[in-house]
């Protein structure tokens, strides 16, 4: 008789020990603004280990790491391939996450079919337009109604502010922002439409985004927030500049999101401060310093970094919606392999092992 209550008072002292151990970030941010992460194909499928408990416990926003690009959504003329998307939007649903979609039209992972005739020539802009449309209606208005939030456009300028002279804006001039806006709000008029870019945090980039975005809503079009990816590196941007680039943003009048924050910790071969794919270097041992482990002094660096970000995301918590990480873990993170392949990195807030780094919530405190 005695041997029941024993128990249970055993297991009631062990969970509760085990929610003061593992406080989730979801609740601990949930009067600022969602905390999100990139997930890929093994963890929609549930083919990871551990990954579904961790995005259970601290996450309350998903986004599509790779599968809804046009490269791997409709890789060859009209064939659709939902299998990830479908999986991706009963995964958010079963956790009952803010569902971000990413991305409908971006000049990287996308077919070169796309821009081109059969015969190979560079398309007529008609015919762009159509390949356009068809492409958001066939993928965002399979999911209207169930993913929350859009990438519509993503890294339309460079960092000089100028216009990226991508396929689409060779083709279809700077007015392809606006078709493509038009037809994602005319597909799913609730959903949250973003504009997404890295650097946001230079002005010359912010300056054209943000002239760009407010044109675009004094034309009547539906644009509601700014992304900023939120690549980062341990001590740069400045605090400051990304603080202009969030109180700027809203003073435009659109919401902030952070949607792929990460912190690369390892050196770059060149200045490069952004994240251009088109950007690679030859793999060396020079610039993959840590494969046995992080150092110690990096790892507290990362850390009081990181709460550096969030303490700073929550002075502005009225004006951001969401900060999404680049990723669950360091085992899963493209830092790995760019603009460097097969480096062993630690940019996320969690290790390969899935746990929380150490130090993080006293940082916070
Ligand atoms: C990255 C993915 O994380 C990688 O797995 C993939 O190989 C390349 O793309 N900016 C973006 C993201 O908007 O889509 C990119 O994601 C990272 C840079």
């Amino acid at each position: 008789m005695l041997r029941k209550p024993f128990l249970l008072f055993t297991l009631a002292l062990f969970s509760s020990f085990q929610t003061g151990e593992e406080k989730g970030l979801k609740i601990y941010f949930e009067r600022d603004f969602l905390v999100g992460t990139a997930v890929n194909l093994p963890q929609v499928m549930g083919r990871e280990a551990g990954a579904d408990s961790l995005l259970a416990l601290h996450f309350n926003s998903i986004t599509a790491e790779n599968g809804l690009k046009w490269a791997l959504v409709q890789p060859k003329p009209d064939q659709f391939d939902f299998a990830f998307g479908d999986a991706f939007v009963e995964l958010g649903e079963k956790h009952q996450s803010y569902i971000v979609g990413h991305t409908l039209v971006w000049h990287q992972q996308t077919p070169k079919w796309v821009f081109q005739t059969e015969q190979g020539s560079p398309l007529d802009s008609a015919s762009l337009a159509q390949r356009m449309y068809q492409h958001i209606e066939t993928v965002m208005g399979r999911y209207a109604g169930r993913i929350q939030a859009w990438d519509v456009v993503n890294e339309a300028f460079e960092d000089d502010g100028t216009w990226r002279k991508s396929p689409w804006f060779t083709i279809l001039g700077e007015g392809f922002i606006e078709m493509a806006f038009r037809k994602a709000e005319q597909i799913d008029p609730e959903a949250v439409l973003i504009y997404n870019d890295y650097n946001v945090w230079k002005p010359e980039k912010r300056a054209a985004i943000l002239a760009m975005a407010k044109n675009l809503r004094a034309n009547g079009v539906k644009i509601d927030a700014i992304g900023m990816q939120g690549h980062y590196r341990l001590d740069f941007p400045s605090l400051a500049q990304i603080e202009k680039a969030i109180t700027d943003i809203h003073e435009a009048g659109f919401e902030v999101h952070v949607t792929e924050l990460d912190v690369d910790v390892l050196p770059r071969p060149s200045d490069s401060d952004g994240a251009d794919l088109n950007i690679n270097f030859a793999a060396s041992p020079k610039w993959n310093p840590y494969v046995d482990g992080l150092p110690q002094e990096v790892e507290e660096k990362l850390v009081k970094r990181y709460a550096d970000l969030m303490k700073l995301f929550q002075k502005h918590s009225d004006k951001m919606q969401r900060v999404t990480f680049w990723g669950m873990h360091d085992g899963r993170s493209w830092l790995n392999n760019w603009p460097v392949r097969g480096r062993t990195n630690y940019a996320l807030l969690f290790d390969r092992d899935k746990r929380l780094k150490k130090g993080f919530w006293e940082e916070m405190n």
